[in-house]
């Protein structure tokens, strides 16, 4: 049986001191559950001091980036052997990093082998782009991502990882996938897993959506069949709507929910 998981992808926001008060804000609003790991993935000057406060029965810290060699002459890069102890989780993957630093597959799997050869697990992302959608190329896309971004792995490894689709036009755009949009998609990804690696470990992979998720959307989400949970970009930084699809997922109700803030900006 896989536990869920919501993980906030906090981004390039929010200082230290910030940081802090939104923990404060989280741990008042979210009670600890055995059916639901909650992942806080801060920037990474906030990874070490949060990991020295937190109370890891309610959640779990996870990194946004490393880089794939353990140590050397790599100016302003940190290692996933330096982050290993103070996260348990990696984002890897991300459109913005596949957009803006230009990582290609080739470096993502160099990550990803480092990542789990550092005893943390990776938060694999793969998308689809507008254009690759608009051409029904969605499902090519999420079989050569997930193909090449694995290459360096054994079967065994890839039981422990999770994976997330995000399709990148609802990163940030407040533009949701659809259900059966996301049902779809994650048919695809967990067929390709079952075609390298055997159905064995494809049950034991764990599968999220993320792209614009509000609480609003989190119960029809949940229905869809192998789903696991959700990597939440805009809203994990606001933290009652966290808050919410966090308790979504646990089975509770949302509680109490204040208006959403508007703009909640990626
Ligand atoms: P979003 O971001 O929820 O703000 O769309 C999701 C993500 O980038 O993982």
């Amino acid at each position: 049986m896989r536990k869920r998981l919501v993980a906030g992808n906090w981004k390039m926001n929010l200082t230290v001191d910030e940081a802090f008060k939104l923990v404060d804000h989280l741990d008042k609003n979210i009670s600890a559950s055995p059916k639901v790991d909650v992942v806080l993935c801060p920037s990474m000057v906030a990874l070490e001091p949060m990991s020295q406060k937190l109370k890891p029965m309610k959640f779990q810290l996870g990194a946004q980036n490393v880089y794939f060699q353990d140590s050397g002459s790599f100016t302003g890069e940190v290692s996933a052997a330096q982050v290993a102890g103070l996260a348990d989780y990696v984002i890897v993957g991300h459109s913005e990093r596949r957009m803006h630093f230009g990582e290609t597959n080739d470096i993502i799997a160099r990550k990803v082998s480092a990542i789990v050869r550092n005893k943390m697990t990776p938060i694999l992302c793969v998308g689809e782009n507008l254009f690759e959608r608009q051409d029904n190329e969605t499902a090519q896309v999420l079989r050569d991502q997930l193909t090449a971004d694995l290459v360096m792995l054994t079967t065994r490894e890839v039981a422990n990882l999770v994976i997330a689709y995000e399709p990148v036009w609802a990163i940030g755009t407040g533009e949701i996938a659809k259900p059966e949009q996301v049902s779809k998609a994650i048919k695809v990804i967990r067929s390709t897993l079952e075609g390298l690696y055997g159905q064995a470990v494809t049950n034991e992979v764990r599968v999220l959506y993320g792209g614009s998720v509000v609480a609003d959307y989190v119960a029809d989400y949940l229905k869809i069949k192998d789903l696991d949970g959700f990597l939440v970009g805009g809203a994990s930084r606001n933290p009652y709507e966290f808050a919410a699809i966090v308790k979504l997922t646990q089975g509770s109700g949302a509680g109490k929910l204040p208006k959403l803030t508007k703009a909640l900006k990626s």
